[in-house]
Parts: structure tokens; sequence; C-alpha cells
């Protein structure tokens, strides 16, 4: 049985940049605790993950219980080499051939059917297994260090935003892991795009950092799942059915001007509450509340998808009782950066008439 909150949590600190990060002392430790079975968060290209042996089942195990994830949620298996993906997945459809030419190592999750080999409890008893090779030097290098394909969620508490940083992961997840090795900021900064291989067409189950056009230009067209679209539909990707990524105070997504957004706030204000504004750096000063917070540019969204999670984690750090959001642009990353808000936020929204 996996010792949650009994186990002091190794911070390996690691520079992305060095060469020959495969024969770097900490990577290799940092792959035997993963090849003892243990629990090691690190980071990628997207969000830090938490990895664990994909081919154990007790390892895998262990996943579940320090994040108090639903084990009804399959998990994402990360490789290194494509020799790895036929350890994993069988009767692989060659449109997903042209995905991974095109987007690995990249933030793109393909869903394809399984090997028995892997551990039911990556899958959820799914016939299906979801895999990426992600684009981040040390992610490469602990992967290929350890021999294994990684089982690895976000890294975060179940609920939680994901982590964009070591700090974050620790703030989390600290004395409940072996180990995270710090390599810094993530990147794109929301999770990857997971697309279904195993329909007729390709489905999105879950926007993220590579947007439906770019897949389009390279594929052609893609289904979405209608869970993404329609709110009664049931997603065909477990994870998009829970509440995700809340910040501890209620959040709303409010969609008009700033002017209204403030008038929002003012009246929550009068009535005796701290409140907190999510806006962009071109609107920073736009707005009167208790604690605005910056996330990015609206000019590039690129950069609001890289802070999102920081600062949805930054409130927690205040004492407001509500969280008021602006909404942005629904194309391209803003696809990604909509759904996220908006399941943090329990899809609570406000609408200028
Ligand atoms: O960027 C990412 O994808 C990050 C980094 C660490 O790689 N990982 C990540 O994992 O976001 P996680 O566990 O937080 O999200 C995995 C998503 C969930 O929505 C899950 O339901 C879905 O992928 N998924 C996994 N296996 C699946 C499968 N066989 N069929 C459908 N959806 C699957
Ligand atoms: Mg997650």
């Amino acid at each position: 049985m996996y010792e949650v909150k009994a186990l002091k949590t190794h911070v390996f600190f690691v520079d992305k940049n060095v060469d020959e990060l495969n024969s770097c002392p900490q990577v290799k430790q940092a792959a035997a605790y993963l090849q003892r079975g243990e629990l090691v968060a690190f980071p990628t290209e997207t969000v830090y993950g938490l990895g664990a042996n994909a081919m154990s089942t007790a390892a895998v195990e262990n996943i579940f219980v320090a994040k108090g994830r639903p084990s009804d949620n399959p998990l994402i298996v990360h490789i290194a080499t494509t020799e790895q993906l036929h350890d994993i997945a069988c009767d692989i459809p060659s449109v997903a051939y042209t995905l991974m030419d095109h987007f690995w190592p990249g933030p793109l999750t393909l869903v394809l059917p399984t090997k028995d080999a892997v551990s039911p409890r990556v899958t959820a008893g799914l016939n299906t297994v979801a895999v990426r090779m992600p684009n981040h030097p040390i992610a490469l290098a602990l992967i290929k260090a350890s021999g294994l394909p990684i089982a690895a969620p976000s890294a975060n508490r179940s609920g939680r935003p994901s982590p964009t940083t070591a700090k974050h992961v620790l703030d989390d997840l600290d004395g409940r892991i072996a180990a995270v090795v710090d390599g810094g900021a993530t990147g794109v900064g929301v999770e990857s795009t997971v697309i279904d291989c195993t329909s007729a067409i390709p489905t999105i189950l879950r926007p993220g950092g590579v947007t439906k056009e770019e897949i389009e230009r390279v594929i052609g067209a893609v289904d979405i799942d209608r869970a993404l679209v329609e709110k009664e539909a049931v997603p065909k990707s477990p994870g998009m059915k829970y509440t995700h990524y809340a910040p501890k105070a209620p959040l709303v997504v409010v969609y008009g001007s700033p002017s209204f957004l403030q008038q929002v706030v003012n009246e929550k204000r009068a009535s005796g509450f701290t409140v907190g504004v999510l806006t962009t750096e071109e609107r920073r000063d736009t707005y009167e509340a208790d604690v605005v917070i910056a996330c990015g540019r609206r000019s590039d969204l690129r950069t609001v998808a890289k802070q999102l999670y920081d600062a949805l984690r930054a409130f927690d750090e205040t004492h407001v009782h509500f969280i008021y959001s602006e909404a942005f642009p629904n194309e391209g990353i803003g696809v990604a950066i909509m759904n996220r808000l908006l399941k943090a936020a329990g899809y609570q929204q406000m609408m200028e008439k």
C-alpha cells in the first residue's frame, strides 16, 4: 500500500538547456525512482506530469491515491521514441502516423487501440490507450533513462488547476510523491489536445495545445466530441466530465465590455465582499477591484494559455470572496483557454445585455 503523507519528496533541479541530459545524474536518479514503481513529477511542454511505470498496476495505483483521482479516469502514456509506441498500442491507423509525423514531439495525445500489456488502471478498462510524446528535453531524457512508457496525468491534486511550475506541484503533492524534477516553468501552459484516432473521422475529445485548425491543415476535417459543445452530452474522454482547475473562490466568466465587468464588481463590493478580477496586461489598469491579476496579453492568446493556471492559483493566495474573469475569443488556442476557464467556473457565466 502506498504511504500517503509519509514521504520526503525529493526535489531534483535540472537545467533543461544543458547538453547530455540523458547522462545527467539527477535525471538518472529520478528514473531509478520510476523503475522502483515510485511517483516522479516532471515538466513537459504543457504542464507538469505525475509519472509512474505504465506497465505496473501497483505503480499506477499510486497516482490515483496521491492525486485523489477518480478511478474511472484513464491516464495518458508518455513515450520518448516511436519504438515504444508498439509496446502499448496496436492496429494503429495511418491517420495517426500522419499526426505523429507533424505534431510529435508535442502537445497532441492520440487515442489508439490498446495492447493488453498496458495496465488496466491506465486505460480505466477501456479498449483504447491515450499516448503522447512530450516536447520537453527533461521529459524525454527521463523517459529514455527509465526505459519505460510513463503514465502521467497532470501533477495536481484532483480538481485543482494543473501545475506549470515545480512549486505548484509541491503545493499540492509535497509528502505524497517520491520526487519532482524541477526544470522551471512549462511553456504551453494548458494540457495537450486529445484526439480519438479510432473513430471513422478523428474526433477531438479535449481542446489543448494543438488547435483544431492546425490539425485540419494536416489531415482535413475532424469532429469535435459533442460534449464539448452540448452541455447534456456525455463526454467520450472520461476526465472531461469532472469539475477541474477550480480556484478556491467562486469564479464567474463575464462576456461583454470592461465597463460591464466593472459594474458587476462594483455591485459585489457594495454588498461587502472582496472581489478579484482576472484580466490581461492590456486592461490591467482598467479595473478597480480588491485584487486584479493580469494573465498574458489579449493580443496574443498563447501568452494567456501559458499563464492561466498560475493566475488561477494566485487568487488562492489572496482573500477574495469572488473572482470575475473576462471571456476570451473562442478560436485557435482560445478554445482550450475557454474550455478550462469555464470548467474552473463550474460554467458560471454572465452576459452583458
Ligand atoms: O498535456 C497533458 O496532456 C498533460 C501532460 C502531463 O502530459 N497530461 C494530462 O493528463 O493532462 P490528465 O490525466 O490530466 O488528462 C488526461 C485526459 C483526461 O481527460 C482523460 O479522460 C483522457 O485524457 N484520456 C486518457 N485516456 C483516454 C482514453 N483511452 N480515451 C479517452 N480519453 C482518454
Ligand atoms: Mg489533469
